[in-house]
């Protein structure tokens, strides 16, 4: 019988009913397990018989680049991180019981493949789908044999290259689900929920479904859709409306809603149960977070009517020496240390992101600007998704929006990064495309605005002018901030990519108060035989500003709704200023391996509550040199800094500066700054002259982790003299022996130059440090991770696995 797909609409009726917790006939399995990888192109893999036992075996996600060697020559170039790409095929064979699928609709979710999957079940060709960012879905149903083996085989092409600005990663680097469901059944993405009216009082909560329906049991159908609170208590459930109510719409109330906030992302459960003949035959569960937003033109953003700048970073996928391989732990990590400097926004830049990156927003409070491109029809490299756009952008855009509309996080959906449509053209093709895409939005989604990063904020860019969007972001161009208001009066501002400053965290350029713009212009060329940039926060690009310059004129203009800095991390490829052996970029606060640079504690100092007193750089000079000695501090009046117990005297911030600074003769031994309120001490710091290496001290972020053979530690290994001071000029190499139920899955060190291999079991450290990250397997026990370097007393960590 032919199926049949019908919306319709209802709002909660708010009653207080108990619920019944019923069985989910809905099946959703992690399909991550048990594949088999090629690298490389090959003769009709997808067929059945096709012998893959000399094939290596794997666990998704997995992506083959990052395994591979950084090579000048490798067609990523430099600014796709220098790694190779090619073909990969993944064969999975696998056996469904019939007592448990007979009868469903199955299917295989990709969360993400990059790039250009095309996918074969038994055989069967089930479709292409080039756009490596992508959530993509395909039904198995009539190509399965139940209870005998079945193979599904992926073809993955990234070998026209370079096709993308940074490091994509190659592969199945996302996670897969098989999903089952009853022949009446929910869509992929079917069920929608907003608050289109929220205050401290009451909200309003509309849910929207779209359900696959075998004609037969049509007139047979209703939905309940529950909602609990975070304890787990039924707060709110609606009449039984069924199918026959197409586009019933009534208006109902949540009683003193708990909001969500940045601080206390409060989420709410909605259970949407569908019945047949009283019978429940499919269930989908949503967060849902109730929160109201407002863009205003001169008082900037709000979130539940207060006033909030949006503190943002732009970051690119890439999970450091993990590569694009997604980990919950390791996008975990990264938001736990964006959050403890005080940032409250992502900017996706530039695609989809990994669905549990929305998750993880969601439940830590974090707002996101969910970007869908980062070229239209104009091509920014030879290979990329302006070949596609053309024929994909429809269905990319929608299946963005259907996938992540639910996510109280995401509170902007950016269509475009420095679209090159931007400029006139006599054909106005760029605004012709911005309404188009801002057309495919709304169809979908009111709830939130449009913006699109425009690198050209002059009158005359064609996707401002033509009006399509609900607010105008600027990517750098700091003077026109300032006159943003008189150029585009009565409009919504968001400084949708800032700063871009350069930094190598551990190494210092003096005098620290004079700033370098690198390179020149983005065409040329620089160097320098180090490959260095300054961790003073005195170097940016060009185009950008240093952090300080940047953070002042956010901070005091109301009508700046926010900003996203270029960029909370390091990432993979675009090395600006330089070239290779340059591989991997300098924009982060935050270096590849997760170790903070100084200036992460100027945001810390101005955008946390948390006492601040920072001092840097380290204390290991030539006897004589005249030092610059930065403080970073909040809560405090005034700093004092004192050499040898000497006092150097007291500084303190005037007008809008962000940190202090003494000029300091050196002399070995120690520095001490006190920072004081009120004459009372509040926060003491110390930096010592190190000696040489001596031991090796390591920390686990996690001493405990789930045995389910995804979780993570992240072991730091410092290098430290006698007297336990770090050495900051430190390269030993470490070598890691591990015993126990886990794996080391990556190593680095945070330079944008190593060569050395993410996957070996050892590494050199870099201005002291390096990191070496374990992953648990399904096993309980306790992993021991040792850590030996020639001429240092070794050194072991236990992480238990439970
Ligand atoms: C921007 C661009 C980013 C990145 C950055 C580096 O113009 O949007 O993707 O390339 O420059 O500064």
């Amino acid at each position: 019988m032919k199926m049949t797909t019908q919306f319709f609409s209802l709002t909660l009726i708010l009653a207080l009913f108990s619920c019944n917790a019923a069985k989910n006939p809905r099946l959703t399995d992690n399909f991550n397990e048990g594949w088999r990888f090629h690298l490389g192109d090959t003769l009709k893999p997808q067929s059945p018989d096709f012998n893959d036992l000399s094939w290596r075996a794997l666990n998704l996600p997995h992506d083959w680049s990052v395994e591979g060697a950084f090579d000048e020559k490798n067609p990523a170039s430099v600014g796709g991180g220098a790694l190779p790409g090619g073909i990969g095929w993944y064969r999975k064979t696998f056996i469904l019981d019939k007592n448990i699928y007979q009868g469903k609709d199955i299917f295989i979710d990709f969360d993400g493949v990059y790039c250009n999957s095309e996918v074969w079940i038994n055989d069967h060709y089930l479709g292409k789908r080039p756009n490596g960012y992508i959530s993509f879905r395909y039904e198995l149903t009539k190509y399965l044999k139940l209870g005998e083996k079945n193979v599904i085989a992926v073809k993955v092409d990234n070998s026209h290259q370079p096709n993308s600005r940074w490091y994509s990663g190659s592969g199945i680097y996302r996670n897969v689900w098989l999903v089952a469901t009853s022949p009446a059944h929910f869509a992929q993405w079917g069920v929608s929920v907003t608050t289109p009216e929220v205050n401290d009082q009451k909200a309003k909560i509309s849910t929207q479904f779209q359900v696959v329906v075998p004609e037969s049991v049509k007139s047979k159908v209703t939905i309940v859709a529950k909602l609990y609170d975070f304890e787990g208590k039924e707060v709110a459930r609606n009449n039984d409306i069924s199918l026959k109510d197409n586009g019933y719409i009534s208006s109902l109330e949540l009683v003193a809603p708990h909001l969500w906030t940045i601080a206390d992302p409060y989420l709410y459960k909605l259970v949407s149960q569908l019945f047949v003949d009283n019978e429940l035959v499919d269930q989908v569960t949503t967060n849902l977070g109730v929160r109201y937003f407002n863009f205003d033109t001169t008082k900037g953003f709000s979130l539940n009517g207060k006033p909030l700048k949006i503190v943002g970073v732009c970051d690119h996928h890439d999970l450091g020496c993990l590569g694009s391989a997604v980990n919950k732990r390791a996008i975990e990590r990264q938001l736990e240390l964006l959050k403890g400097m005080g940032i409250n926004g992502i900017r996706t830049s530039h695609n989809p992101p990994a669905p549990e990156m929305l998750d993880l927003c969601d439940k830590m409070g974090i707002i996101v600007m969910d970007e869908a491109f980062d070229m239209w029809e104009r091509k920014k490299s030879t290979f990329d998704y302006s070949q596609d756009f053309k024929k994909w952008h429809m269905r990319d855009l929608s299946d963005q929006i259907l996938r992540d509309r639910n996510h109280p996080s995401v509170m902007i959906w950016s269509v475009g990064n420095e679209i090159w449509e931007q400029g006139d053209d006599s054909l106005h093709r760029g605004a012709t495309i911005m309404k188009d895409l801002c057309a495919i939005v709304r169809k979908l989604d009111t709830s939130r605005p449009i913006v699109t990063a425009n690198n050209s904020p002059t009158p005359g860019n064609q996707l401002i002018e033509c009006g399509a969007t609900d607010l105008i972001g600027i990517n750098y161009h700091i003077k026109e901030w300032l006159s943003f208001p008189k150029i585009y009066p009565n409009k919504k501002l968001i400084v949708t990519e800032s700063t871009s400053a350069l930094q190598t965290r551990g190494w210092y350029h003096m005098p620290s108060d004079s700033i370098a713009r690198v390179p020149k212009a983005w065409d040329k060329p620089y160097n320098t035989p180090h490959h260095n940039c300054s961790a003073y926060d005195n170097c940016s690009a060009p185009w950008g500003s240093t952090h300080e310059e940047t953070w002042k004129v956010v901070k005091k203009n109301t009508y700046i709704s926010g900003m996203f800095i270029w960029t909370g991390f390091d990432y993979l490829g675009e090395p600006t200023p330089y070239g290779w052996p340059s591989r991997s970029s300098y924009f982060g606060i935050i270096d590849l391996a997760g170790f903070p640079k100084d200036v992460y504690y100027m945001y810390q100092s101005e955008c946390t509550t948390q006492p601040v007193l920072h001092i840097f750089p380290h204390w290991n000079w030539t006897l004589g040199q005249t030092i610059d000695i930065w403080a970073y501090y909040n809560n405090a009046d005034e700093v004092e800094l004192f050499l040898n117990g000497k006092s150097l005297g007291k500084q303190h911030k005037t007008g809008d500066q962000l940190h202090v600074m003494w000029k300091v003769p050196f002399e070995a031994g120690t520095l001490r700054a006190v920072s004081y309120k009120q004459g009372k001490q509040v926060l003491t710091t110390e930096v010592k002259t190190a000696g040489a290496p001596a031991k090796i001290r390591l920390t686990a972020d996690h001493r405990k982790i789930n045995a389910d053979g995804s979780d993570l530690s992240f072991v730091t290994i410092d290098i430290l003299d006698k007297d336990g001071n770090l050495v900051p000029d430190a390269e030993n190499l470490v070598q890691f022996k591990l015993e126990g139920p886990g794996k080391i899955i990556g190593v680095d060190n945070g330079s944008p130059m190593s060569m050395e291999s993410f996957k070996a079991d050892h590494r050199k450290a870099f201005h002291g440090k390096c990191l070496c990250v374990i992953q648990s397997k399904k096993k309980v026990g306790i992993i021991r991770l040792n850590a030996n370097s020639a001429g240092l007393s070794e050194s072991s960590v236990n992480i238990v696995c439970k």
